[in-house]
């Protein structure tokens, strides 16, 4: 109880002191003392009165930068957006850019509609479309392939965006005679039960058939030939539409 006691009366009487000093010295340099300092105020220590703060005003003025951008019709941001066109006003305190909208202009090959029609259309995503617009764009991608080689890989036609509806075509893989091929779907979404990929073993579809594969996501399936030849039936009818799929495929003895 007594060295709380004598150690209160030494710190006040320490405060007393001290508030004087630190209180000139912080006017002195453009200070001002106050309970807390503001955000973009420079704290540089303390006042010595109820435990004030000597805050510095801040260097930076972002006054005039400010208005420049408000009259053309721009907002202060950390990184301008792909429609937003950078005015070069600034830099502001925060390093903020400037930012004014552009005119957004379409881009050409999207049909920018709000929804794709089903069963038509596929939805590009790294196509431009103003005002939250999807781009659009005619399902007429190639489908299927002939490969060979000792390896090689394929995808679903738009993939990583859904593949189109109506559609049915044969990725035909042949190796070097002797070698057999080992495929790999890296990654699978169809609709369940009724899109589909079947994998034969062989090069008609009379040949065994090795996987019937629907619905998913799954990654990582794996199928063997016993033969150098495989034939992969990618089907799609005429609603619903997912990812599809993304294979490899490799040789092996
Ligand atoms: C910032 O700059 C403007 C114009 O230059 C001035 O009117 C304003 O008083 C300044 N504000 C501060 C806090 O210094
Ligand atoms: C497929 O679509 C592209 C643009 O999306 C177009 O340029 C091309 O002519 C179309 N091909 C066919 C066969 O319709
Ligand atoms: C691929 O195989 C399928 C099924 O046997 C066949 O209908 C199609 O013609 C073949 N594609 C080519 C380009 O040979
Ligand atoms: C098959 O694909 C999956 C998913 O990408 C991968 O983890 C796995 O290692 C692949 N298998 C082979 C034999 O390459
Ligand atoms: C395919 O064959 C390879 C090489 O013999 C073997 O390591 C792998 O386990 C086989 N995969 C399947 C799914 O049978």
């Amino acid at each position: 109880m007594k060295i709380v006691f004598v150690f209160f009366i030494v710190c006040a009487a320490a405060v007393r002191v001290n508030q004087v000093k630190n209180t000139r010295q912080c006017i002195a340099g453009d200070g001002i003392c106050k309970p807390t300092c503001a955000v973009d105020e420079e704290d540089t220590g303390s006042c010595c009165r109820h435990s004030y703060r000597c805050c510095q005003p801040p260097k930076c003025n972002d006054t005039d930068q400010n208005a420049q951008c408000e009259a053309r019709n721009g907002k202060s941001k950390p990184v301008c957006g792909v429609n937003e066109q950078d005015t070069g006003i600034g830099p502001f305190c925060n390093n903020n850019r400037c930012c004014e909208p552009t005119t957004c202009i379409d881009d050409a090959d999207c049909n920018c509609i709000p929804v794709c029609e089903s069963e038509t259309e596929t939805e590009d995503e790294d196509g431009l479309c103003c005002e939250s617009m999807k781009c659009c764009k005619t399902c007429n991608a190639t489908c299927g392939g002939i490969l060979g080689g000792t390896s090689g890989s394929f995808t679903s036609p738009y993939y990583p965006s859904n593949y189109c509806n109506n559609h049915n075509c044969y990725y035909n893989i042949t190796v070097e005679e002797g070698l057999k091929v080992m495929l790999n779907f890296t990654y699978f979404e169809m609709e369940a039960r009724v899109d589909s990929v079947r994998v034969f073993d062989g090069e008609v579809t009379t040949d065994a058939e090795l996987a019937y594969l629907t619905g998913g996501p799954t990654e990582g399936k794996e199928i063997n030939s016993t033969s150098n030849k495989m034939i992969i039936q990618f089907y799609s009818d005429f609603s619903v539409r997912k990812t599809g799929f993304s294979a490899s495929y490799k040789t092996f003895q």
